[in-house]
């Protein structure tokens, strides 16, 4: 099994700084959207997390918290966040309101509306975790089939902030010019994010859909 020195290519001796220079350089590369793969960068978050933490005293916890200022893109607002605050919203209390994605307006509705809990909420997005494995972890049962980018069954819309959209993915250019993204290969790259979930049965990603299956949860 590769060390996590292995990982950033430093030594057991290294200081914080000389360490967390060689993960801003090597995160920069494992990144999904600059040519790495989702378990490279997840390997590359763990090994940076771990030396964090290497003297037991839970002083590389904050060093992790500083961490998140890599540029990956021409974007000034795009880093990879220490964690990411969603707020989420259900496409379905869209539809049942009337209301429209593209509206200013919709999340401020939404929070005077009396939504429960599943439909509208907030939840914490970890420095490894994928917006969907967030959302499960948080107890939440968004839609989902492949988990692969070869659907659009987990299709978010992105009302607010960035989420990262890996090359190999099914969603058109134009779409994601729109804002939709998928929950499953998604990596925050804001500290906030607003998204609508549930957005697959928008008639625009009818063509991208699998059909249900096992592991299809609505
Ligand atoms: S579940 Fe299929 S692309 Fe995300």
């Amino acid at each position: 099994m590769v060390s996590p020195f292995e990982v950033l290519d430093v030594d057991e001796d290294d200081d914080d700084e000389t360490v967390e220079r060689a993960y801003r350089e090597r995160v920069k590369r494992a990144h999904p959207d600059q040519g790495g793969s989702v378990e490279e960068f997840q390997l590359v978050r763990q090994a940076y997390r771990e030396l964090s933490d290497r003297d037991g005293n839970g002083t590389g916890s904050d060093d992790a918290e500083h961490l998140a200022d890599v540029d990956l893109t021409e974007d000034a607002d795009a880093h990879t966040p220490a964690s990411t605050r969603v707020e989420f919203l259900d496409y379905e209390a869209v539809v049942d309101y009337g209301w429209s994605l593209d509206d200013d307006e919709l999340f401020r509705k939404a929070s005077h509306a009396d939504l429960d809990s599943d439909s509208h909420g907030h939840l914490l997005v970890h420095p490894d975790e994928s917006l969907l494995e967030a959302a499960e972890r948080s107890g939440f049962a968004w839609p989902f089939s492949c988990r692969g980018g070869a659907c659009a069954n987990c299709a978010v819309y992105l009302a607010d902030g960035k989420l990262s959209q890996p090359t190999n993915h099914i969603m058109p250019d134009d779409l994601a010019e729109r804002g939709f993204r998928l929950s499953c290969n998604g990596y925050p790259l804001t500290d906030e994010l607003s998204v609508v979930f549930n957005v697959k049965q928008r008639p625009e990603l009818d063509d991208l859909i699998l059909p249900p299956g096992p592991f299809t949860r609505r």
